[in-house]
């Protein structure tokens, strides 16, 4: 009944995924003291994906878009984008990269933008710096009604909304027609409404017109929107969601979100914080390979606390196992409460709606 999937992040299948990080590193050294920000993260996104990436304050998800839109450079790694290896850039190569390769959105509004052009006059001006060919005005014309701000071209960014000022930096970010558009919290200054409807506005420029598109944010609801969500945990990759409609046996579609563990080329996962605490692991765990899945259990044996009564009739129950990345549709009968969330589990019914 249930499905035994595993992401493996492999990067050498045919046609080179637009965005390949393998094994990436970046530490800050600041005053003496190191951070590493990024600890080996894996992620791909093939040509013409949505992906959200969320994660907590600090997780490393500037430090990624700052590598990936070629401002900053890894400290080991690979970092591939739109078939560019960003650790081997020249400075030349890397300023025609990030002009004509990548498209960028920043969360404040005021960064987007150029204060005294208007709308219109932002997006010509893009052009003009990455050297576009063809019919200037006409292109203009056409991403902003794209983003539905037409109505605004010829206004400065003071004489509009913040959701109209981010959708025309989306304008300004592919209006050179980038292969991957890339938005570091884009919806962060916005009301709820407007971030739903900015963030369908990227979801609209992705489908029509395929640009690769990966948003940061540290809004979880933003999974919603698209069909793939990862999570980034202590600068890697730990888990993603996947969504999908299926049609049940009365022939109703349903939204379908499936949660994954990310499992490196070496085998390492992280497991999440909430199965961690509820056995109360830490630093050695046993393994053990089951027929279809593997058991994690504590290292250390589990004293008894106030030693309450044992029933005599009633065998131990095996230590609880957490499973991961291979999840089965239900607990094995005897094992003790399950952890809060059945993550990696049988895949979570949702409303359509
Ligand atoms: N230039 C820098 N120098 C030193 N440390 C840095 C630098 N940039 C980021 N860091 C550190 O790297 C880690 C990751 O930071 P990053 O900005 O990537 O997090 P984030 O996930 O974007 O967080 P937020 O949600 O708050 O924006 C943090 O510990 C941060 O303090
Ligand atoms: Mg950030």
């Amino acid at each position: 009944m249930e499905k035994t999937e595993t992401r493996v992040i492999e990067t050498t299948e045919t046609g080179e995924p637009d965005v390949v990080c393998s094994d990436l590193v970046r530490i800050f050294t600041a005053q003496g003291v190191e951070v590493q920000a990024l600890q080996g993260l894996n992620l791909r996104l093939d040509r013409g994906e949505l992906v959200a990436l969320i994660g907590a304050s600090g997780s490393g998800k500037s430090t990624l878009l700052g590598i990936l839109s070629g401002l900053d450079v890894p400290t080991a790694g690979v970092a591939r984008v739109a078939g560019h290896d960003l650790l081997a850039l020249g400075r030349r190569e890397r300023v025609a990269f990030r002009r004509r390769s990548v498209g960028f959105v920043w969360q404040q509004t005021g960064r987007n933008l150029l204060p005294y052009l208007t709308a219109a006059e932002n997006v010509a001006a893009a052009l003009a710096v990455a050297g576009a060919r063809g019919d200037r005005e006409a292109r203009v014309r056409e991403v902003l009604e794209v983003l539905d701000v037409a109505g605004v071209a010829d206004r400065r960014p003071a004489q509009m909304s913040g959701g109209q000022q981010q959708r025309v930096a989306i304008a300004v970010a592919i209006a050179n027609e980038p292969r991957v558009l890339l938005a570091d919290e884009p919806t962060g200054e916005l009301d709820e409404a407007t971030s739903a409807s900015v963030l369908e506005a990227m979801r609209s420029v992705n489908e029509r017109l395929g640009v690769t598109t990966l948003i940061v944010t540290h809004d979880p609801t933003v999974s919603e929107h698209v069909a793939r969500t990862v999570q980034i945990r202590d600068g890697r990759t730990s888990t993603e969601v996947l969504r999908s409609t299926r049609t049940d046996e009365h022939g109703a579609e349903q939204a379908v979100a499936e949660e994954f563990a990310v499992l490196d080329r070496v085998g390492r996962l992280q497991l999440p914080h909430d199965f961690v605490g509820a056995l109360g692991l830490h630093d050695r765990v046993r393994l053990s390979l089951e027929p279809n899945h593997v058991a994690v259990r504590p290292g250390q044996e589990q004293r008894p606390t106030a030693a309450p009564p044992i029933p005599t009739a009633v065998p131990h129950p095996e230590p609880s196992t957490v499973q991961d990345a291979a999840p089965s549709a239900a607990p094995a009968a005897g094992t003790p409460a399950a952890p809060p969330r059945g993550r990696h589990a049988a895949p979570t019914q949702e409303d359509a709606s």
